[in-house]
């Protein structure tokens, strides 16, 4: 759950990889690093914390003449954020950076220490650099293929070695990796996104592939043998990188959900026929990890509304439950980034077994929307801020729209068009946001309550909250409340109702009622005027839509109270934008 980036051309690599580094800070950002190489010397500097402070320590040292160069950031899973767990590390004549986990590290370490190596590090990644010193003799592709036979695990490596200085070598397993074409110039990232400024040519790696690259080009072999890839152009624009005025992303890519909501509505709403029919499936599983999952919470309601018969559950769990399949299933699979571990396991689950697999997601390109029988891309653009936001709103839409193919009806088209504008009029009440804000960002504890769809809405207002605030948030099935969690609810806690389905209104305004009289202090969100003084009140819409005017207020309070908390808002301490370890 790190970010890599490598560099060989005519430039200087420093200002590539620090850019490339500040682009792939929302990977994991507790540590970084960077290893220069020429014919003399491999420069390596390492910093803990941010981008910001390794390019300090840059800035102050005198860098050697290189034209290649690797660099990381880092997300610590083995060893704790330190300098010398930092990555490059340096065994020998190599030096590597490295995103995976590697799990038989430590039975690796010991027989390596055992032959006489000497660890600085607690790192799994050591353990790699040393086996590809103890193999290198002439040929880095023999070196590599020998330790990646000896290794298990996920793995992406940028490696450089002292006696090719104008080389720059790559694998992977699992972790994503893609080189990166320019013009006279060649990159190695985890993350398109991170060398868009320099090129939108770029080739996908395939497991186990080795690529080797020097001034005259690239060369990739898997058992050396000569592998032909086809060279991709991305869609991404620099702009998306950019923070476009806003102080931070996560407000940025809230304020793009109205013009992107707009943009998949009219791609859809005249050509039906370009979604998956889920309707011909007798059973459906959504699969998902955090808020990737709370779309599938949402998503559920709508189809057993539609009559279909529905499972769902986190990837983590779903990967290794005993699941006898009906041929007739659909597996969803929902995620951003693509990318995640877990999910990746479930839908490989489903696949083996010859199930059929939909994948709703953003990143084109990714293992994810590769692998999976069909797919519908979300069109959210470049998501860089940690906490989802846009991704959730387009993934809920696109999922609501295949559920008004199931059961069309005339009123769901109506609403559908005068979405994206009361969206935009409700996001551009910052003040009314602020102001709900204000009443949260003192407390430390926050509950939310709903019943059926409204519940899993409250699920992921509670996330969101959570994950950029570090107040500590609950969501409760509000009938559930009265059964021993409503001891927690004291004179002036904080509870959010979220109440937009008729069906069960009454129902959860007793539930809330019962909390007020406890001493609660509460904040009412919903589609429906009701006496509470601290509220927001949404149109009132079609139901299969209805979330995606209650979620957006719940980010824009998030994102306000972790602002007034003055918290790290894109980048969430102990977080990462894409979890693709297990
Ligand atoms: C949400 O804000 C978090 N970033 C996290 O829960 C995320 O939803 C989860 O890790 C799944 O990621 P994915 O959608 O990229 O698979």
């Amino acid at each position: 759950m790190c970010g890599i980036i490598g560099y060989l051309g005519k430039k200087h690599p420093k200002d590539v990889l620090l850019s490339g580094l500040k682009n792939l800070e929302y990977r994991g950002y507790d540590s970084a690093g960077i290893a220069l190489i020429n014919k003399d010397t491999t420069q390596i500097i390492k910093s803990v914390g941010k981008i910001s402070e390794l390019e300090k320590k840059i800035n102050s040292t005198d860098l050697i003449n290189s034209n290649v160069g690797i660099a990381h950031t880092r997300w610590a899973t083995h060893g704790e954020p330190n300098e010398i767990n930092a990555h490059p590390h340096k065994v020998g004549k190599i030096t590597i950076v490295h995103n995976g986990i590697i799990e038989n590290a430590s039975t690796l370490r010991d027989s390596l220490i055992k032959e006489g190596v000497e660890f600085n590090s607690s790192t799994d990644t050591e353990v790699i650099a040393a086996l590809l010193n103890k193999y290198y003799k002439d040929n880095m592709e023999d070196a590599i293929n020998k330790t990646i036979k000896a290794i298990d695990g996920s793995y992406a490596l940028g490696i450089i070695c002292d006696d090719e200085p104008d080389k720059l070598y790559a694998v992977r397993c699992e972790s994503p990796l893609i080189i990166g074409i320019g013009k006279n110039e060649y990159f190695i990232t985890s993350d398109i996104g991170a060398i868009i400024s320099y090129t939108r040519k770029y080739v996908l790696l395939g497991a186990n592939e080795i690529v080797s690259i020097d001034k005259d080009g690239y060369k990739i072999t898997k058992d050396n043998k000569e592998v032909i890839r086809e060279v991709n152009t991305s869609e991404l624009t620099s702009e998306s990188a950019d923070l476009m005025g806003y102080e931070h992303y996560m407000i940025k890519e809230i304020m793009e959900e109205p013009v992107l909501v707009n943009n998949i509505i009219q791609k859809y709403k005249d050509n039906l026929d370009k979604l998956p029919d889920v309707k011909k499936y007798k059973h459906i599983h959504i699969v998902g990890c955090g808020s990737a999952y709370y779309v599938g919470m949402i998503a559920k309601n709508f189809f057993e509304d539609d009559g279909l018969d529905v499972q769902i559950d986190v990837a983590s769990e779903y990967r290794y439950r005993n699941i006898k399949y009906n041929k007739n299933t659909l597996v969803i699979l929902i995620s951003q980034s693509g990318e995640t571990a877990d999910t990746i396991a479930a839908m490989r689950k489903a696949n083996d077994k010859k199930i059929d697999t939909l994948a709703i997601v953003n990143v084109d390109g990714s293992t994810i929307a590769r692998e999976c029988t069909y797919k519908v891309l979300i069109e959210a653009g470049r998501e860089v801020a940690v906490a989802t936001t846009k991704a959730y709103i387009l993934q809920v839409l696109l999922l609501s729209l295949i559920s008004y193919k199931i059961n069309p009806d005339k009123e769901y088209l109506k609403d559908l068009v005068k979405l994206p504008s009361q969206l935009k009029v409700l996001l551009d009440k910052t003040g009314f946001h602020k102001k709900l804000a204000d009443k949260v960002y003192r407390k430390n504890d926050v509950f939310f309550i709903g019943r059926k769809i409204d519940y899993a809405i409250c699920l992921e207002g509670s996330l969101k909250l959570k994950e950029v605030s570090y107040i500590h948030s609950e969501a409760y099935q509000a009938g559930e409340l009265k059964h021993g969690t409503i001891s927690l609810i004291n004179k002036g806690t904080v509870v959010f109702a979220i109440i937009t389905d008729d069906d069960i209104r009454d129902k959860t305004i007793s539930n809330l009622e019962e909390v007020l009289s406890r001493g609660a202090k509460a904040i009412y969100i919903g589609n429906k005027k009701e006496k509470y003084r601290n509220k927001i009140i949404v149109p009132r819409i079609h139901k299969k839509l209805q979330p995606l005017l209650v979620v957006p207020p719940l980010q824009l309070i998030s994102y306000y109270v972790a602002y007034k908390r003055g918290c790290s808002i894109d980048k969430p301490r102990n977080l990462a934008k894409s979890v693709t370890v297990e």
